[in-house]
């Protein structure tokens, strides 16, 4: 008896860091790259060893400390089900999404494990539930997340989230190309988040006027695209980026890539995530697709993904 789950990627569109201090945003699930979890019963006796396949690293629940994030998710999924000993298993995740990047790595892992440990007791948790736990964990990594991330992986679907409401599954009235693009540099949410913090504790007003400027377009961005209004998509993820570069949360790699994708003939383009690193999202005809990666590989990305949202 085995029990596997999975969870997608994600990109948020519009809306970041913002959206910590109370303005809405806007995420999307990227299907083309997930993280799995894999529950196979262990040695009678042996415990549960959790085995993070792509590090090579294997450890057993019983030892690991806790801020371990795979030991974290799979001890609040075991105490959530109320089972005191954690059964004889190798729980093996794996991931293809990139670590440190923006495409919330940590929460796919978290939402696939918690959902095949529980599969393999025999139980079901419902979305609301993993997007819980998931939160629990993306506390050790971020320390004061939004929750979009677990949100938008666990429910798999876009959505337009407020900190502290009830997700919105949103709709979208007319599928659109994203090319993602890695810079290839990892930054930790936790040092960007934490930087803006310090910025908005020192000039209280302007970051204020930025996140109220960030959330406009976001609620315009959501009425473009349930509208199926893509010329004015383009725009506003200009607009944005540069919001962000406000924020100070851009760096000269991501500003390049930008650049590149733009002139490459995407119709916008923005960083997407924490910023410093991570990925750049542009949004392209899907005709454009081939020129405008190509264009961000010669600008120095590292990875290119395209992915249709919608
Ligand atoms: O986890 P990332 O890198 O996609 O970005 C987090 C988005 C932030 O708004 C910067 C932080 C948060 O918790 O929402």
């Amino acid at each position: 008896m085995r029990a596997i789950a999975s969870a997608p990627g994600k990109v948020i569109l519009f809306g970041e860091h913002a959206v910590v201090y109370g303005r809405p945003a806007i995420a999307v699930p990227v299907a083309q790259v997930r993280a799995t979890a894999e529950v196979a019963p262990g040695v009678p006796g042996s415990g549960l060893h959790l085995v993070a396949a792509d590090l090579g690293r294997t450890v057993l629940l019983a030892d690991a400390p806790a801020d371990e994030p795979l030991a974290a998710i799979a001890r609040l999924t075991l105490a959530h089900l109320g089972i005191e000993t954690a059964p004889d298993t190798v729980v093996t995740v794996r991931s293809t999404i990139p670590i440190a990047s923006g495409m919330g790595s940590g929460a796919a892992v978290s939402s696939a494990l918690t959902r095949a440990l529980a599969a393999y007791c025999g139980r079901t948790l419902a979305t609301e539930e993993v997007s819980a736990l998931v939160f629990e964990v993306d506390k050790l990594y971020h320390g004061t997340p939004s929750g979009i991330d677990n949100t938008v992986i666990a429910y798999e679907q876009p959505v337009y989230f407020v900190k502290g409401e009830p997700p919105q599954p949103f709709h979208i009235a007319h599928p659109f190309t994203l090319v993602i693009a890695d810079t290839g540099i990892a930054s930790p949410t936790k040092v960007a988040v934490g930087d803006v913090r310090r910025a908005w504790q020192a000039d209280t007003d302007r970051y204020e006027r930025l996140f109220d400027r960030i959330g406009e377009i976001v609620r315009r961005a959501r009425r473009a695209i349930e509208h199926s209004n893509d010329d004015a998509l383009g725009p506003l993820l200009d607009e944005n980026h540069r919001l962000l570069q406000e924020l100070g949360v851009s760096s000269p790699e991501l500003d390049r890539l930008a650049e590149a994708a733009r002139a490459a003939g995407a119709r916008g383009a923005k960083l997407s995530g924490a910023g410093r690193g991570g990925n750049l999202i542009a949004l392209v005809r899907p005709d454009q697709a081939e020129t405008v990666s190509a264009a961000l590989r010669a600008a120095g990305a590292r990875g290119v993904t395209v992915t249709q949202v919608g």
